[in-house]
């Protein structure tokens, strides 16, 4: 399940070994415990690393994140929901400004747990703690604006937004290509940044 678990760059064998065994662990036991968090964390995460590293291959060749670090982060970005009170996760009805902000810690979260691994490096971590800042500035944790937000992130953010709005969810429609790809041109500039905005769109060809 995480064979892009990143080897080199001060990472051993044996700490790529470890960290994938605590990974493994940790998803068989929340599949056991918290089914409809293990279903939006792992299956959603893995399409999301899927498509972040081809699209982070295909806009940064030879250069950029690496891509391993690139699939693992955006694998792990909402790990840090197993966190949250699933009363308030999986509340079906609008969340009050208390509960919003309690959702909203997830990315410190799961940094914070992850960073314990030993294969989790600096990259990894960054994009799991900002793959909610916006490119106004405008998002979460930081606020960070722009190029301040790490590339990664920035690659995973764009690549779990066109997942998610491709995504069928029991609140929403399946947008076809076409719409997720306007409703993206909608965000760009404002959530997202503009110019990945514009070769991910070309990218997946729209
Ligand atoms: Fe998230």
């Amino acid at each position: 399940m995480f064979p892009y678990v990143p080897q080199g760059r001060g990472v051993t064998a044996a700490g790529r070994c470890a960290t994938q065994a605590i990974l493994l662990a940790a998803a068989a036991l929340g599949r056991e415990e918290q089914p409809e968090v293990y279903r939006h964390v792992h299956p959603h995460g893995r399409a999301t690393a899927a498509l972040a590293r081809s699209f982070a291959d295909a806009v940064c060749p030879g250069g950029g994140p690496s891509l391993d670090e690139v699939a693992l982060g955006a694998h792990l970005h909402d790990f840090g929901k197993y966190l949250i009170p699933r009363s308030v996760l999986l509340k079906p009805g609008p969340l009050s400004d208390e509960e919003r902000a309690a959702v909203s810690r997830h990315p410190v979260y799961g940094a914070q747990v992850l960073s314990g691994l030993p294969a989790i490096t600096e990259t990894v971590r960054r994009v799991v703690l900002y793959h909610h800042e916006r490119w106004d500035g405008g998002g979460y944790p930081e606020g960070l604006r722009g190029t301040r937000i790490p590339l990664a992130a920035r690659l995973v953010t764009i690549a779990d937004v066109y997942a998610s709005l491709r995504a069928k969810r029991s609140y929403k429609p399946t947008l076809t290509k076409p719409e997720a790809a306007g409703e993206m041109e909608a965000m760009a500039g404002r959530e997202l940044d503009p110019d990945l905005t514009s070769d991910f769109l070309k990218f997946i060809g729209c």
